[in-house]
């Protein structure tokens, strides 16, 4: 049987929400970048469900939630002066924080890891919820493994829904790709997925340039093939590029508009994806935007959904 989807307007949702979390069970959350599949940090047993439901190994640790920049304290015995900053500056927002672990953490949650990846959600209705249940709250996108992330209600349901308790619609997802993960125990940061929020923005925050990662901490959501849908996308740097791609491929294959903004493009860009498998088109051709600011998630996106089909 499908999940209840409840609104995050009606009055009771919150409650149970997160009667729901404390008891050990998985609720599909919205935030501003996708929908987040939570679990309290303080159940085994929501976390071990997370993964079973996921299809996702034990190894690949999960983003764990706070309501407010205390956070980092609470899951960190150390943050470094970087994360301290960018905690304040940025938080609530698109930007999570790599740091040591503190023991408030299980391994369970980092996938047997020393460090521990942290943020706080700028959804109002997500940060009411883990003040509501009195612990943070552990959520990966809340998407089967290797599928495209949601960025709505609709979506979990047609992914998760039979196996998920509750799914909680607060509406569309208003950045539309996942938060930008830095790696803040490293001088200078490193930055270990574009995303949310404009590296650039990070350096003028920090009045220092952050470092692409070297590879020592792989954060494994950033396999090649990643948000897949089922149409094979191919990618083009230019519209001229695009249509001269589309002549070599079959009839069922289409060109996507190009976004008038990367604002609107990352916002609608997992929406267009499964729109190509609903369209029923074996091929679409994405225009590539701009190596810079939020066009490097947007690349960085649809460069792993075309990888799929590349070997
Ligand atoms: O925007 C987001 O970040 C969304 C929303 C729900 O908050 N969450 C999200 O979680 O994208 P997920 O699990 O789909 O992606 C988290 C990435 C994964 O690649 C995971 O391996 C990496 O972060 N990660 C988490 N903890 C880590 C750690 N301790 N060390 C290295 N990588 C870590
Ligand atoms: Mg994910």
């Amino acid at each position: 049987m499908s999940a209840p989807i409840v609104s995050h307007l009606d009055p009771d949702s919150v409650r149970r929400a997160a009667e729901i979390l404390g008891n050990g069970g998985i609720v599909a959350l919205p935030t501003e970048t996708v929908y987040g599949l939570g679990a309290s940090i303080d159940s085994a047993s929501g976390v071990n469900r997370i993964f079973t439901v996921k299809g996702r190994p034990t190894d690949h640790p999960l983003i764990v939630h706070g309501s407010s920049a205390s956070i980092l304290d609470e899951v960190s015995d150390h943050p470094s002066e970087f994360a301290r900053r960018l905690a304040v500056e940025v938080w609530p927002g698109p930007l999570s924080l790599l740091v040591p672990r503190s023991q408030r953490v299980s391994t369970s949650v980092t996938g047997g890891r020393d460090t521990v990846v942290v943020r706080v959600p700028a959804h109002d209705f997500f940060r009411t919820v883990v003040d509501h249940l009195g612990s943070p709250i552990a959520a990966p996108s809340a998407n089967r493994f290797g599928r495209v992330s949601p960025t709505t209600a609709d979506h979990v349901a047609a992914d998760l829904g039979n196996d998920v308790d509750l799914i909680v619609d607060g509406g569309p997802s208003v950045i539309g790709v996942e938060s930008t993960i830095v790696n803040t125990t490293t001088s200078p940061p490193q930055v270990l997925r574009h995303g949310g929020i404009p590296i650039e923005d990070v350096e003028a925050l920090l009045g220092i340039s952050v470092a692409e990662s070297d590879g020592t901490v792989r954060a494994p959501g950033t396999l090649a093939s990643h948000y897949a849908p089922r149409c094979q996308v191919v990618l083009a740097e230019t519209a001229e590029e695009a249509k001269s791609r589309l002549e070599r491929l079959p009839s069922s294959a289409g060109i996507v508009e190009t976004p008038p903004s990367t604002g609107v493009y990352a916002a609608t860009l997992y929406t267009t994806l499964r729109t190509c498998d609903e369209r029923g088109w074996t091929h679409a051709v994405f225009v590539l935007p701009h190596d810079r600011g939020l066009g490097r998630a947007i690349r960085d996106r649809l460069k792993r959904a075309a990888a799929t089909f590349e070997g």
